[in-house]
């Protein structure tokens, strides 16, 4: 059977953030605890003609530069912060990127999982029909409570990865480990634009899956803990990957040195460190940030992925990193976008983070604001227009 995995990956996040020294500065905080204490040092904030559509497509349109989009025959669209309980989100961004008429688009939702449950699908099409490439992408904006503990782990980002055979960045093996349970550590009601969550249960929940899942993985898998020379994980915040590394390592009596430990993961933690929790696209945005920001070559060596989403359902896959990645990476786009970001001081975060949400019908334009390739327009008639720049 033909290697199958991911050809293309690229990420978008908006163009503000808040610096957690501006938070913490606001709240009479000590800025260490979110510097150190959860290892962040800002979240990204979207515009006010920034939602997850216009982060996807803006993500999703460097794939399709020297690439036939005709050859799409899905695109899977994971979000828990989708904006209709009916349309696919992806179906404008279908339309933005001018996607073919015979690609099916679906959403799918499992809190921060639901991006992996679309990479192994996008996997399964692909391998049916090797000729084929799915497009998968992920988008959220993580949002809680002013003044509550989540807030400083707010964040916004979309990936949009490209599933093709014989793939150019990763090939993705078929061996996985999952767990599964019904736990209450963080959701969201439908009539509230803010998770609600028990902070600490969900960090225990994480861990505890993390296990249950790499148990799985190790009756299905050939690999042990040895042989993945590198690990990238769910990034609520940068902390709790490294406390779940450490964990990992006990579980399997590793006797490498805590330097060594923390090297397997230290470059996957970049990216998310700037831009917060983007919920479903942080796994993958952190494999990026791996791929970009180690200095040693990765080509052929195996990496291990965690995957968790509360609620609970957790991954533990693994891959092959392709020899020659480097060329297919978008890596000064990526830091670029990064470096031309702008700051918020608290006053703008407040009102960007109440930004009305027209609910009567009412008619709408939204000035523009954010940076990227596609924004929205407007609102009228509860329905929202986006457009290309
Ligand atoms: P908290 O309870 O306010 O923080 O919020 P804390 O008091 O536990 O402090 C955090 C750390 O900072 C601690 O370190 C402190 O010691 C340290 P630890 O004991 O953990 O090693 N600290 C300091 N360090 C240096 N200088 C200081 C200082 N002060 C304190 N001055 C909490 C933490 C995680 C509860 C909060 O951020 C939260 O509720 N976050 C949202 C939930 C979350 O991210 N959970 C993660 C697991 S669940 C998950 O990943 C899924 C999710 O992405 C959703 C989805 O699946 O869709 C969330």
């Amino acid at each position: 059977m033909l290697p199958v995995g991911i050809d293309k990956i690229s990420f978008y996040t908006s163009n503000y953030y808040l610096d957690l020294r501006t938070l913490a500065c606001a709240q009479g905080t000590d800025p260490e605890k979110y510097y150190v204490g959860i290892g962040q040092e800002k979240m990204g904030m979207p515009a006010h003609d920034e939602d997850v559509v216009t982060m996807a497509a803006s993500a999703a349109y460097p794939l399709f530069e020297d690439e036939q989009s005709k050859h799409i025959s899905t695109l899977l669209f994971a979000t828990e912060s989708g904006i209709d309980q009916s349309k696919s989100a992806g179906i404008y961004v279908h339309r933005l990127l001018g996607l073919n008429q015979n690609c099916r688009v679906v959403e799918l939702k499992q809190a921060c999982y639901s991006a992996t449950a679309a990479v192994q699908m996008a996997c399964a099409l692909v391998a049916r029909q090797p000729e084929t490439s799915v497009l998968v992408i992920a988008s959220d904006v993580a949002k809680y409570e002013l003044d509550s503990p989540g807030e400083a782990t707010q964040g916004c980002g979309a990936v949009a990865m490209l599933i093709k055979a014989n793939p150019r960045i990763l090939e993705i093996d078929a061996e996985v480990g999952n767990h599964t349970e019904d736990v209450m550590d963080f959701w969201r009601p439908n009539y509230l634009k803010t998770a609600i969550v028990d902070g600490k249960y969900s960090t225990k929940i994480y861990l505890q899956s993390l296990k249950k899942a790499w148990l799985n993985f190790t009756q299905a898998s050939d690999l042990g803990f040895a042989d993945l020379s590198h690990f990238c994980y769910h990034l609520p915040f940068s902390r709790m990957a490294q406390k779940a590394h450490k964990h990992l390592s006990r579980v399997n009596k590793s006797n490498l040195e805590p330097a060594q430990i923390e090297a397997q993961i230290a470059d996957s933690l970049f990216y998310n460190k700037l831009i917060g929790n983007s919920y479903a696209a942080a796994l993958f945005i952190g494999f990026i940030s791996l791929l970009e920001k180690g200095s040693s070559d990765l080509g052929g060596k195996k990496i291990g992925f965690f995957s968790y989403g509360s609620g609970c359902v957790a991954e533990f896959f693994s891959g092959t990193v392709v020899a020659g990645y480097q060329q297919y990476l978008f890596k000064e786009q990526h830091q670029s976008m990064l470096e031309s970001r702008q700051a918020l001081d608290y006053e703008q975060y407040i009102v960007l983070y109440n930004t009305p949400d027209p609910q009567r019908g009412e008619s709408v334009t939204i000035a523009e604001d954010s940076t990227g390739k596609f924004r929205l327009a407007g609102i009228a008639n509860h329905k929202r227009e986006y457009v290309a720049r």
